[in-house]
């Protein structure tokens, strides 16, 4: 089988790259390398026979086209995406642009080349916000509330589109909030887990009680290989353990496993810093992920207190790592997004 693997540089792309080389499959990832993409997220795999890196943009459909003509993909995975919040308050041109237009120039190649599957690679988000109680289901209403969720829920609907208007063979999974290994720094648990070690402020959205859904990242990847493996043309599927947890306690439980495993540092809860909320800021996710459970058979292994610990190791451990991402490009975007916020506590 090929794959062809869009967005395979950043977090999750890679880190299912990885996983699906264990297997007989070969792999071209074409990638624009934005400031989230990183080729040493696959140092390791790069000269593996069966893997190819290119460097391209979902948006230039010229190149996308000479990449599906001269690879010939089976099965196309779209990872590609501008995928931070918080940057899409800032300035959404590229989320509409990549998320939506990259996706339908995917689309329409798949469809030219007569594809055997195409995978979207979805999240909760675009179900909006959730009060105390209840789940996200396969049928809840999309709602997107942020310009990225809302270009995600476009992506959705798109290739939804493709499948009941020209037949092609898609499948959407929809995850919750991932973590683990090689995640950029923007995100809550790699941002905290860094911060502490730098002992500076650990910054901390409003109360701090919102709500998300937390899921390992080999654990999505899992689950996007039994969609790719079992899942039903035209379906989605919700992916999710069942990890709720508030903001606050997940910044808590990074801080105490950081200072037990770094003693020498002075980390404390004194760093957190209660700022200024970030805008329509979603209260709760949950995901009910029984369908995917109950028809691929798929359930998640890690839990939240193994995967963070494993976690905070796999961040201490590769300092060089840290180094390529904790960049002067990183400290512009978040000076830009958190110096005129307004310290609460
Ligand atoms: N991180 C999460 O918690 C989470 C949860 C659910 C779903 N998702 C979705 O999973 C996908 C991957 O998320 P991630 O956290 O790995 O994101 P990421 O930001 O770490 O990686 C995105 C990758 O896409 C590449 N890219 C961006 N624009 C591109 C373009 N125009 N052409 C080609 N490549 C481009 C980047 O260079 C990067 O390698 C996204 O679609 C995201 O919406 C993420």
């Amino acid at each position: 089988m090929r794959y062809l693997v869009a967005g395979g540089a950043g977090f999750i792309g890679s880190n299912f790259i990885r996983c699906l080389l264990d297997s007989d499959v070969e792999i071209l990832n074409f990638d624009k390398l934005t400031y989230a993409g990183n080729l040493l997220n696959l140092a390791d795999i790069e000269k593996n026979k069966n893997y190819t890196f290119v460097k391209g943009d979902i948006c230039d459909r010229k190149t996308l086209k000479k990449v599906f003509n001269k690879f010939k993909p089976d099965v196309v995975v779209n990872f590609a995406a501008e995928s931070h919040v918080d940057r899409s308050i800032l300035d959404a041109d590229e989320f509409i642009k990549t998320n939506i237009a990259g996706t339908h120039n995917l689309l329409k190649l798949s469809l030219e080349y007569g594809i055997d599957k195409f995978v979207q690679v979805s999240t909760d988000e675009v179900y909006g916000s959730l009060g105390k109680k209840g789940f996200f289901t396969e049928d809840t209403p999309l709602n997107p509330r942020n310009p990225y969720s809302a270009s995600k829920a476009s992506a959705d609907v798109l290739v939804k589109s493709y499948s009941v208007t020209h037949g092609l063979p898609v499948v959407i999974g929809r995850c919750g909030n991932n973590y683990g290994p090689y995640q950029f720094p923007e995100k809550l648990i790699p941002l905290t887990i860094l911060h502490c070690m730098k002992e500076g402020k650990i910054p901390v959205y409003g109360d701090g009680l919102n709500i998300r859904d937390w899921i390992h990242v080999l654990d999505h990847c899992r689950a996007l290989d039994a969609i790719i493996q079992k899942g039903k043309t035209g379906e989605v599927y919700n992916i999710g353990a069942k990890q709720e947890m508030k903001n606050i306690d997940v910044v808590k439980s990074i801080i105490s496993e950081v200072a037990k495993k770094v003693p020498e540092k002075k980390i404390s809860e004194r760093q957190i810093c209660f700022v200024e909320d970030r805008k329509g800021h979603d209260r709760r996710y949950a995901t009910d992920p029984s369908k995917i459970i109950k028809t691929l058979k798929w359930k998640p292994k890690i839990s939240f207190k193994e995967g963070l610990c494993e976690t905070v190791d796999w961040y201490l451990e590769n300092p060089s790592w840290v180094k390529s991402v904790f960049n002067k490009s990183y400290m512009r975007y978040y000076k830009a997004n958190y110096s005129k916020r307004k310290v609460i506590a």
